[in-house]
């Protein structure tokens, strides 16, 4: 059993794996039923915990349409409702629930709690988003630019914006799947040095532009996120909207990048802040095919983890 915890603590040709098998697998349900069960069950008999510290809508459906396809059965948990959230501590939570299930996904808050989780639990742990990475959301990402454009190794990936949990996670990828990695947005919201180095020393250029439309030029693919995301307080709400004006997806900056560039955001989205309506709804706008990958990439981190 492996944890499926961040994308650059995991080998890269597992992640290319991943992908491979989430490819094939989405290819061969081809038009049956969102419902309907795959011909083989690798879960079969197996019982999936997902638990949620924070709201979510794809993250939670994505996990729980996968598991029932491979054949498995979840049970999804809300940590204000458990023990977790009244003093038990994660690491006995950690050992109770690898008594019951077979594997845990959790969405929370410090990675440190997903960290303690997946030293103390006996089954694999996947990181559903924690403050600092998601993962997840980066294998549907790579999926998805490669359906419409083939390899993503050498492209240019510009991030707009924020350099939140996403973020992070995509210029990780950068490092494990070779495309070059532009974060456009203050300096003070640029993402972590750790996570600058780590990509850089596996050979991809990684570069840092406050001046969004300079950014863009010759980009393959350009990414938005929230202005505000969940563990931000909403008293930086009106701070990081005056801030973060400058970096906003509209035409007009997508006009500046590649003609073919694709524009992807993890949703949920916020209109005409962070993207304009135009250009989500536009022709290079890829966001829904993206928020559906999350469910054959999850599928495929699924049966990497347990082995089957
Ligand atoms: N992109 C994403 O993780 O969405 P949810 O917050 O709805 O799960
Ligand atoms: N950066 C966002 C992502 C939501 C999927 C957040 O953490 O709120």
């Amino acid at each position: 059993m492996q944890h499926f915890l961040d994308i650059h603590k995991t080998d890269p040709d597992a992640l290319r794996g991943m992908i491979g098998q989430a490819r094939t697998m989405k290819d061969g349900r081809g038009d049956r039923p969102r419902g309907a069960r795959d011909d083989d069950q690798p879960l079969a008999g197996r019982m999936v915990a997902l638990i949620f510290e924070k709201p979510s809508t794809r993250t939670r459906v994505s996990f729980d349409v996968g598991v029932r396809q491979m054949g498995g059965e979840t049970m999804v948990l809300s940590g204000a409702d458990m023990q977790l959230g009244h003093g038990e501590t994660i690491a006995d939570t950690a050992r109770v629930l690898s008594r019951y299930v077979d594997m845990i996904m959790i969405r929370t808050f410090d990675e440190s709690t997903l960290l303690e989780m997946a030293e103390h639990a006996s089954v694999p742990v996947i990181n559903g988003l924690t403050n600092r990475t998601h993962p997840c959301q980066i294998m549907a990402d790579v999926m998805t630019y490669e359906e419409h454009r083939g390899p993503i190794a050498g492209r240019k990936v510009v991030w707009t914006g924020d350099g939140n949990n996403v973020c992070a996670s995509m210029l990780q990828a950068a490092g494990q799947f070779g495309f070059d990695f532009t974060f456009t947005g203050p300096d003070k919201l640029a993402p972590e040095d750790e996570f600058i180095r780590f990509s850089r020393e596996k050979g991809v250029r990684v570069t840092l532009e406050t001046d969004a439309f300079r950014a863009v030029e010759g980009a393959d693919l350009v990414m938005a996120d929230t202005w505000v995301s969940m563990h931000d307080p909403q008293s930086t709400r009106e701070r990081r909207h005056n801030q973060l004006r400058p970096y906003q997806v509209n035409q007009r900056l997508m006009e500046a990048a590649k003609p073919d560039a694709l524009f992807m955001h993890c949703l949920p989205a916020h209109r005409e802040e962070e993207v304009t309506g135009e250009v989500m709804d536009g022709p290079n706008s890829v966001v829904f095919d993206e928020a559906e990958n999350r469910l054959h990439a999850q599928k495929a981190v699924m049966r990497w983890c347990l082995g089957v």
